[in-house]
């Protein structure tokens, strides 16, 4: 599938389902199910590494687990994250690590953030490679948002959100992905753009919805080094495995929920 045909799919009022994976077994059983669009997450920080965040993925194991990806899925759209550091400084930079991600098999690259990276999406776009804009809670920022907390609550920061997501859209994004933000604005932000918006923890009203692919199995529990019964896992999660009993009909329950409108619930939102 091309990026083309999710833009038909969008078109035709289709919701689109994403998740994401980190190797060839996955990426082979996600597309046989049908799944839209494999990100291959800098969330394989912490869900493989066991790392506490996302900052210490190099451009190495993006390519890596991209490469993996790529070749258990030959026929769906894959999405890599440009890992932190990899693109913020130096737009020419931008330009030969988003290469390699494409050169390793991505499709589309993801950066996070708006404001000064509308600059430097533009720039990517203008050189040939399709972006997907991350906005709301961006987790390489975690640190100057201060933990793992919704975005976009208040009218200024709901505007800035939606500056950046109009802005993102106008330099042509192929996609403005929205992260831990009020159903509300994540709905007004998709009936504004012409680009489609993918959510999570953002409310049923996106063009599409995506989920960690741990957290769809319900298997995550938080970093290596913190007891498991810490943790509790966000309000946008539910455990499709629980569900159903077997990661495949997991993976397919998910697709369906979200094709139907059925996940996320308002439970799931904010
Ligand atoms: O890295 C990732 O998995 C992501 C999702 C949280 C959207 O960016």
């Amino acid at each position: 599938m091309l990026l083309s045909d999710i833009s038909q799919k969008i078109q035709r009022g289709d919701k689109l389902a994403m998740l994401t994976c980190y190797d060839a077994t996955f990426a082979k059983l996600m597309e046989s199910e049908g799944v839209d669009i494999l990100l291959v997450g800098d969330s394989l920080g912490m869900v493989l590494h066991g790392q506490t965040d996302t900052l210490q993925v190099t451009l190495q194991d993006m390519c890596y687990h991209t490469r993996t990806v790529a070749a258990g899925a030959r026929q769906t759209v894959i999405m890599a994250d440009m890992p932190y550091g990899t693109y913020e400084h130096d737009q020419e930079l931008a330009l030969q690590h988003a290469q390699q991600l494409i050169n390793s098999g991505a499709h589309i690259v993801k950066i996070e953030g708006g404001g000064a990276m509308v600059n430097t999406a533009k720039y990517l776009i203008d050189r040939g490679i399709s972006v997907c804009a991350h906005l709301g809670f961006t987790p390489q920022s975690v640190n100057q948002l201060g933990g793992y907390k919704i975005q976009g609550k208040t009218e200024s920061a709901a505007n800035i959100i939606m500056q950046d997501a109009q802005a993102m859209s106008d330099a042509g994004v192929s996609f403005v992905l929205l992260e831990m933000v009020p159903a509300q604005l994540a709905r007004t932000i998709t009936q504004s753009i012409n680009a489609p918006t993918i959510g999570i923890g953002a409310g049923a009203d996106c063009s599409g919805q995506v989920l960690v692919l741990q957290d769809l199995l319900g298997i995550y529990s938080g970093p290596a080094n913190k007891p498991a019964d810490a943790f509790k896992a966000p309000r946008f999660v539910r455990n499709f495995l629980s569900e159903t009993g077997s990661v495949q009909s997991a993976v397919r329950a998910y697709i369906h929920a979200v094709k139907a409108g059925t996940f996320p619930a308002p439970q799931h939102s904010y």
